[in-house]
């Protein structure tokens, strides 16, 4: 076993609403832009997502700027969304084109717009640290959903829970061999005492662990012909709008576990987790799978074990916050060996927080 180095204990005060800016963050899956507004709040922000009846997806601020009813509860039409109450109309960057019974629309009647790109089936969406800062870049690439050797399912969770508490699960998937069990878990010991390299590159964080030898958990048995013993791998990758997880198992004796293109039982799952307020949070997963030639519908099985996964976090997660909201003050954590990766991530966090906050002053 790898000990790293133990830390000081880390605050786990209730966290305040500060939030990297300047960022592009997931707002959700492009099949949930139907014919209806969808209403979310990101950072704090109330936002409208809406897709025109001509195909764009757009992002406005939830107000309308007359009498400031949610444009939400409006209706989407072909060229933008229709307010509710008195019938304006906004097209997708924000601007009024039409108000009932008055021929001329003043160029004030407009309301803030946000960057919005739909790829590889996401959507997203573009924080700005200052009213009129552009993207720097464009959103992150994520092909596994368009890719033909995999196919893939997803889910979202509303999370009564910090954002940051999610990331920390993710990074340490330690917690595998005594939370989940019934499906991705497998020998506790095994779990805690796997070889673990955490590395950086940038804003990266890469936790990287291995058990060869592992006996196959229940999903891995259910979409993959494994026979007693298996080699798996976990492969996490943090992003701060996102984290990345390839994990999966190869048959022993095949292909080496650190081989980048190994055969076996792959599984890639997407986390975007976007902050809606300082306690609470919007999490959206996929899950891509490779099939085996006499198992080729295991992605439903996939998908189903990996959602009863997902529900065993969220409960773990929110009981976790609610004690630390009860014991307050009293509630400081101590670091072990397992939370190197995630401690990185939460500096991450914390600097580029800091530096969004240094270009709004
Ligand atoms: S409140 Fe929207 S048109 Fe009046
Ligand atoms: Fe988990």
């Amino acid at each position: 076993m790898q000990i790293a180095n133990i830390a000081q204990p880390t605050s786990s005060k209730v966290p305040p609403a500060r939030f990297p800016r300047d960022q592009w963050y997931v707002a959700g899956f492009s099949s949930e832009l139907t014919d209806q507004p969808l209403a979310r709040t990101f950072l704090g922000e109330k936002v409208v997502l809406f897709r025109t009846g001509e195909g764009q997806a757009a992002a406005l601020e939830d107000r309308c700027c007359h009498r400031s009813l949610p444009l939400s509860c409006g209706t989407v039409e072909g060229e933008g969304l229709r307010c509710g109450y008195h019938g304006m109309l906004y097209n997708p960057a924000g601007q009024c084109i039409e108000i009932p019974g008055q021929e001329r629309v003043p160029s004030k009647a407009k309301v803030r717009s946000y960057h919005l790109v739909e790829q590889n089936k996401m959507l997203w969406i573009w924080m700005p640290a200052r009213e009129g800062s552009t993207p720097g870049s464009a959103p992150p690439v994520y092909p596994f959903h368009e890719h033909p050797n995999y196919k893939w399912g997803s889910g979202m969770y509303h999370y009564q829970a910090p954002w940051q508490l999610i990331h920390d699960n993710l990074m340490d998937l330690s917690h595998l061999g005594y939370v989940h069990l019934k499906t991705i878990g497998g020998n506790a010991k095994l779990h805690m005492n796997a070889k673990m390299n955490v590395t950086q590159d940038g804003d990266h964080v890469k936790v990287v662990r291995q058990m060869p030898g592992s006996t196959p958990p229940p999903t891995y048995k259910a979409a993959w012909p494994f026979g007693d013993k298996c080699e798996r791998w976990q492969e996490i990758e943090f992003h701060l709008s996102h984290l990345r997880i390839w994990t999966g198992a190869c048959e022993p004796g095949t292909d080496a576990i650190d081989d980048p293109q190994r055969g076996g039982f792959h599984m890639r799952g997407l986390h975007g987790i976007t902050p809606e307020t300082a306690e609470t949070c919007h999490y959206f997963w996929s899950m891509a799978s490779t099939r085996h030639p006499d198992m080729p519908e295991n992605i439903d099985e996939v998908i189903r074990q990996t959602a009863f996964t997902f529900d065993e976090d969220r409960v773990v997660i929110e009981k976790q916050y609610q004690n630390m909201r009860e014991f307050g003050e009293r509630a400081d954590w101590l670091d072990i060996h397992v939370d190197v990766g995630a401690n990185r991530a939460r500096r991450v966090v914390q600097r580029l927080t800091e530096l969004s906050e240094a270009s709004k002053a």
